[in-house]
């Protein structure tokens, strides 16, 4: 493959070359308000076997269907009424929804990772002017080798993908830096599959429902979360108070005097702004010569569920 196109988001003809690249099979890396995406035509099933291809990601691991409003996820999926007042309530935006598939759904099964349900996302961003002009849904997963970390911009992007992807859109900065917040809607409550910036509390206000967490280890789960993600190269250590000698270090409202390599995820100690901060904080310390990252300790509470998650998984033993 030639290497990969970068075109700005701010050229004229830049939405109409992306949509005539994605309408022809290719594979192009456009941004959303949580994270970089790896689109792809949905419904052509050579596009979305190349992207499992360019991440190198393990093929039962599905993929969100990306569409532009509610009626257009009506045909991918079944909506209950829990299902109804959360696309109203927080799309588009940063929640994906996972909804028992629609029989004939025009999304090829490879996407699916042979599962009968899909999950379904109304994204913000140039994604969304994309898919106002495309005609039909796009799969995107992160824009990301698999177990790596996420990207946040551009360069980020090609920083794993460059040569192996047809496109990059660049807009800039992806303002929430998390990914979605994924739901299974179920009788009488809410499962939280992988929590993001919408927090349970927002679902909870949104419905009157509860909100319950998988277990590691239940069987329901969004098959993706494997324990070890968002990897830099370094091994991660969590919840320090301070860095030993040779770590670099991830701080939260402030950082000890006297540490070289440091970045603070909020200096004012506001958890929007550090999770919007995180991927860059793990990407820049993505290195081979960086052996060693301790993190400072983040709450745990609302938006703190989705950073300590994403930060749990970026320490786990690979
Ligand atoms: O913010 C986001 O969600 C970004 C942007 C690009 O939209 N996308 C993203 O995709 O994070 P990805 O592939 O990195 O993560 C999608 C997760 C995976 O863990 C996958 O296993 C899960 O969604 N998933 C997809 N379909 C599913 C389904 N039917 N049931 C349960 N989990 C599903
Ligand atoms: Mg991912």
């Amino acid at each position: 493959m030639p290497p990969t196109l970068r075109l700005s988001r701010s050229d004229p003809d830049a939405l109409a070359r992306t949509c005539e690249l994605l309408r022809g099979g290719g594979l192009a890396a456009i941004g959303t308000e949580t994270v970089y995406g790896l689109a792809a035509d949905a419904a052509n099933g050579e596009a979305v076997a190349a992207i499992f291809e360019a991440k190198g990601r393990p093929r039962f691991n599905p993929l969100i269907v990306h569409v532009r409003d509610v009626a257009h996820s009506e045909r991918f999926g079944l909506a209950d009424e829990t299902a109804r007042r959360l696309a109203q309530r927080f799309w588009p935006g940063p929640l994906t929804m996972v909804l028992p598939l629609r029989p004939g759904a025009p999304v090829h099964p490879i996407a699916l990772g042979g599962l009968d349900t899909v999950a379904l996302r109304a994204p913000r961003g140039a994604m969304a002017a994309v898919l106002e002009v495309f005609d039909g849904a796009l799969v995107a997963p992160s824009a990301n080798r698999s177990g790596r970390v996420s990207p946040t911009r551009a360069d980020h992007v090609l920083r794993t993908l460059d040569g192996r992807i047809d496109l990059v859109l660049d807009g800039g900065s992806a303002p929430e830096g998390l990914e979605s917040t994924i739901v299974r809607p179920e009788a009488g409550g809410i499962l939280l599959l992988r929590p993001g910036t919408v927090t349970a509390e927002d679902l909870s206000a949104a419905t009157g429902l509860p909100v319950w967490r998988r277990r590691e280890g239940d069987a329901i789960s969004a098959p993706g979360q494997l324990l070890s993600h968002y990897a830099p190269h370094g091994r991660v250590r969590l919840d320090a108070e301070h860095p030993e000698p040779g770590e670099y270090w991830i701080g939260f409202g402030g950082v000890p005097a006297g540490t070289g390599r440091a970045f603070d995820l909020s200096p004012r100690r506001d958890l929007r702004e550090a999770a919007a901060n995180l991927f860059t904080a793990l990407s820049l310390f993505d290195a081979p010569h960086i052996e060693r990252i301790a993190v400072a300790p983040i709450p745990r509470e609302g938006l703190g569920e989705a950073i300590n998650d994403r930060l749990r998984r970026a320490a786990a033993e690979r």
